[in-house]
């Protein structure tokens, strides 16, 4: 797919994977609306790059109309939308209240239907268009992310393949990123301070987290898959090589992953 000129719009654009996203996007030459609930990330990111900042809250059905609207206004209808913005949860408990239940599900999966829902129907009638989804290893082999970041991935993984069964003879392409760990603000970074903590040292889980790639390898692989059409990204080999032993046993593969987990957080197995 030639980017130049396209109309990309990035959500989570103002750190992260999306703010990487947004500048790979920028430098093929499409004109990137960069959307986050951080108003001052937005702006920085949007400047840094040419592009326009939308602060806008993907949890919110009606800000997602809003932003397409705006990025339709500022450049025409879009054609490439990445579902990116995502927020984490914690502990290997139910504990979760419905408040914290509901927020992430409207981020991590509904936010992805919505975005789905506006900008899929022009891009059929324009003849083809591309839906990236950055989802997550969590959405293929379970691990030690908490029970909505786990359920939430699933459904956004199911969501974007029901997306490019129905869609794809109609010219819609989709692609997701699923990562295991990557050097962003989900794992204590903060992009405006090169000094900020990095809270590995205290946590048990993160210690363990194996390999941490860098936001930009997520998003040069990401540009790559889309110029070939392609559905899956896998940044880090192991997650589909443990994608397809949980496919070829899936009991031994719990029982191992439990045990693994359980190692992570310190106890005695
Ligand atoms: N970092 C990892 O290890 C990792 C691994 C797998 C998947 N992911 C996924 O990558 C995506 C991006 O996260 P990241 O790692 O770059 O984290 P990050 O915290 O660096 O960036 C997330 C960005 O999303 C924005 N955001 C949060 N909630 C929002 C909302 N409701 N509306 C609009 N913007 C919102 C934040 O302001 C922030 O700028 C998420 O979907 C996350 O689940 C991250």
């Amino acid at each position: 797919m030639d980017l130049q000129d396209k109309c990309a719009v990035v959500t989570g654009g103002g750190h992260g994977i999306g703010r990487a996203l947004a500048e790979a996007l920028a430098a093929r030459g499409a004109k990137v609306v960069v959307a986050d609930l951080n108003g001052e990330r937005t702006k920085k990111i949007a400047d840094r790059i040419g592009g326009t900042p939308v602060v806008c809250d993907v949890g919110d059905r009606d800000a997602v109309t809003e932003l397409v609207r705006q990025a339709t206004s500022a450049y025409g209808p879009v054609d490439v939308f990445v579902s990116n913005a995502g927020i984490g949860d914690r502990g290997p408990d139910l504990a979760s209240t419905p408040e914290q239940i509901d927020l992430i599900t409207r981020v991590n999966l509904l936010a992805h239907v919505w975005a789905a829902q506006e900008v899929v129907p022009s891009m059929v009638e324009r003849g083809g268009g591309h839906l990236v989804q950055t989802i997550s290893s969590a959405s293929l082999i379970t691990g030690p992310s908490g029970m909505g970041y786990t359920f939430t991935k699933h459904g956004a993984l199911g969501f974007a393949e029901w997306v490019s069964l129905n869609y794809q003879h109609k010219g819609i392409v989709v692609t997701c990123l699923c990562p295991n760990a990557v050097n962003t603000g989900m794992m204590g970074r903060n992009e405006d301070d090169d000094a900020a903590r990095d809270d590995r040292a205290s946590d048990p889980v993160r210690q363990n987290i194996g390999e941490i790639v860098e936001p930009e390898l997520c998003a040069e692989m990401t540009l790559a898959a889309m110029e070939k059409g392609e559905f899956l990204v896998l940044p880090h080999p192991r997650v589909g090589e443990s994608f397809m032993r949980k496919a070829n046993d899936y009991d031994a593969w719990l029982a191992g992953t439990n045990r693994r987990l359980r190692r992570m957080r310190g106890e005695e197995v």
